[in-house]
């Protein structure tokens, strides 16, 4: 991305809704009005038009116990019925829920009905393997139905699911399931990706069988690969045959609206992920409120297609949660935007119809780079909104997304949200916004944001500063899994200072602009996460990944600006003194650019290791890793007067000069 933010905040065009848009949009100018009057109010309003409750709420939002929050404690619902049944209840069980196309061509189309007797079936086979309401479920699926319905019979009993993306490794398997102590993993033998089967129960059996105790009694295991995989009788279950030989009914009970629903685990700035807690009724309000305006739905007549995995938080709030307590028609697919050919998404548009499309920046310029040619050959006139999320979307990016994609007339809404808030908190709103390409722009209606400094003051149009979240919100983490204290550092100290209200405001980690007309432009991460092609990963958590490797003495990770994934990992990293002339550089490179796969996963593999013979340290030891990101960038390299030793930088560009590879 070429652009920085000030040239950036110069940029001029503007897109009003279209009349014939703003006539039957969603949204309205007064959803800003009413929630601006009472903010919890509006919230407990959406609560009870847009869900179920089996049994009402009196209390709206307690935040006695900040920064814990309750939101609508006394009232009871059911998430699964609000997804399924009462779709069904209310005349719409022939609508389909889910047009599913597989990567190898398959497709099922599954209507609420069906979809809603599947999870009644998965609910009951759960029950039988002793999983009760409170216990953790690790589910590690490809993009298939059973993936939606696992999440939804968890939920449908009072289980938690923690949901893990299918690129992660055995060891990143084991600490999640290990973290949350999981009583049962839902996996399949392999799904197909790349015009190829990707085993994932042999990484699950890796997983569990390594050193040391774990909580996992079952395996449940969807045939969908057909690949080889062994067995282990007494703890492994074909999900096909338990679902056949369950039965067929099953009555959702009410839980408690603050009764947890999901664990999701993020990387922070410690090489531990941490477990992002969400609990019920007020994330399923804000997913079904976002869903709704955000993406202008309407119900009977949208086709909706969100592309990101169910492993993160997008395939919770808008693949599962959102569209499905909308009562919405979507698309899930399986496979990578490429196979068996770069135009399989916008075939998938045109096969589909899809008219609201979801997704990340990053797939956006590969897209732009193979070229227009590509979407140009199918039909993508069914399409009448966009949405991005991830990270922040380059004006060229977007304009291109709004004019190759959208035929120069759909409106994009660029979302801000984080695994954290749990839904969107920033966007246009579709049909009432005038949107500005590259700023996410305003907070949704009964969210409040504010962009301030260090002191917490704010820092006024045209100034940038931290982007925080000034008041609770029904959708917001509820803690980090078994680690109160990390949750209140994490978040809430940052503004816990004298004077200010204490604890009561969220610090989300992201710099962020103001305009002149008071729009928001997120400016990336302010500590020491990277965003991948929308994913955060940790420099602590890659370094440590690093470091684990016997050859090597020490590591320093950042994220180098990429013009495909917004941002690259690139490692330095200093070998043991035995294992200097062991390999070549290029040789350590490829073993630690593998190792961190194994590691953690191929999103995290570095698009770099540079082996070096120093790190630029402070005198107090602390890595200068804005100097390491000057060399990664290609730039000169900035102020290196608090450098212990000054002459560190020098030696590392040199030797890195034409060593750069791409
Ligand atoms: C981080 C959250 C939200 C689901 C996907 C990522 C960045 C997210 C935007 C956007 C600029 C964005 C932020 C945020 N981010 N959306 N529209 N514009 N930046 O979820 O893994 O929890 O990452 O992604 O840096 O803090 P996540």
């Amino acid at each position: 991305m070429s652009e920085n933010i000030d040239s950036l905040q110069h940029e001029s065009r503007r897109f009003a809704p279209s009349a014939e848009f703003a006539a039957s949009a969603q949204a309205t100018p007064e959803l800003y009005i009413q929630a601006s009057a009472d903010p919890e109010a509006f919230w407990a309003a959406q609560a009870r038009e847009l869900l179920h409750w089996h049994k009402d709420f009196t209390r709206g939002l307690d935040w006695t116990n900040a920064p814990f929050a309750k939101w609508f404690e006394d009232g009871q619902l059911n998430v699964a019925y609000n997804c399924l049944d009462r779709h069904v209840e209310a005349g719409h069980g022939d609508r389909v829920a889910i047009f599913w196309e597989g990567e190898n061509g398959d497709s099922r189309a599954i209507t609420y009905a069906e979809l809603t007797s599947e999870v009644k079936r998965a609910a009951n086979v759960l029950i039988g393997l002793g999983v009760k309401a409170g216990d953790r479920v690790a589910i590690y699926l490809p993009m298939i139905p059973e993936a939606v319905i696992a999440m939804l019979a968890v939920a449908r009993i009072g289980a938690v699911h923690s949901v893990i993306f299918g690129g992660f490794s055995a060891d990143s398997i084991r600490s999640r399931v290990d973290d949350a102590s999981a009583k049962l993993v839902i996996t399949a033998d392999g799904g197909w990706r790349k015009g190829k089967i990707s085993p994932l129960k042999p990484t699950v059996d890796a997983a569990l069988a390594k050193t040391g105790t774990h909580t996992v009694q079952n395996v449940l295991v969807v045939l969908r690969g057909g690949n080889d995989i062994d067995w282990v009788d007494g703890r492994d279950s074909w999900w096909h045959e338990q679902l056949e030989a369950a039965e067929p009914e099953h009555t959702a009970e009410a839980f408690g609206a603050e009764h947890p629903l999901f664990i999701l685990y993020t990387s922070g700035t410690t090489g531990k992920p941490k477990g992002i807690l969400h609990t019920s009724g007020g994330y399923l309000t804000q997913c079904a409120f976002t869903h709704k305006y955000v993406f202008d739905l309407d119900a009977e007549k949208d086709v909706y297609w969100c592309t990101a995995a169910v492993g993160w938080v997008t395939g919770h709030s808008y693949v599962v949660y959102g569209p499905l307590a909308n009562g919405a028609t979507q698309v899930l697919y399986e496979g990578t935007p490429e196979t068996p050919h770069p135009g399989r998404w916008w075939e998938i548009i045109e096969k589909y119809r899809v008219s609201l499309f979801y997704t990340a920046p990053t797939a956006i310029r590969s897209f732009m780079k193979i070229g227009r040619q590509i979407p140009d050959r199918f039909d993508l006139s069914s399409l009448r909104l966009l949405g991005s999320v991830g990270e922040p979307i380059n004006p060229e990016a977007w304009i291109w997304y709004r004019e190759v994609i959208g035929a120069g007339k759909t409106p994009i809404v660029d979302t801000w949200w984080q695994t954290e808030t749990g839904a969107i908190m920033v966007s246009a709103l579709p049909g009432v916004t005038t949107t500005k390409p590259g700023s996410a722009q305003v907070a949704l209606p009964g969210i409040s944001i504010a962009v301030l400094n260090d002191r917490a003051e704010h820092v006024g149009h045209g100034n940038g500063g931290l982007l925080v979240v000034t008041k609770p919100w029904p959708a917001m983490l509820r803690g980090i899994w078994g680690d109160p204290e990390r949750f209140i550092e994490t978040y809430w100290e940052k503004f816990d200072i004298p004077g200010a209200e204490s604890r009561r405001m969220y610090f989300a980690g992201d710099g962020a602009r103001l305009d002149e007309d008071g729009d928001i432009w997120l400016m990336g991460r302010v500590d020491d996460v990277m965003n991948v092609s929308g994913h955060r990963l940790s420099t602590a958590e890659i370094e440590s990944a690093l470091v684990s490797h016997p050859m090597v003495a020490e590591a320093a990770v950042v994220g180098a600006a990429d013009e495909a994934t917004g941002q690259a990992v690139v490692a330095f990293v200093i070998l043991r003194a035995d294992q200097e002339d062991a390999q070549t550089p290029d040789e350590a490179s490829t073993i630690l650019r593998a190792h961190v796969s194994e590691q953690i996963g191929a999103i995290a593999r570095p698009r770099q290791v540079f082996v070096v013979s120093e790190l630029p340290k402070t005198r107090s030891g602390k890595i200068m890793r804005r100097l390491l990101r000057d060399v990664a960038e290609g730039r000169t390299i900035g102020d290196t007067t608090t450098l212990a030793d000054t002459s560190v930088m020098q030696i590392i560009s040199d030797k890195l000069t034409g060593g750069v590879r791409k």
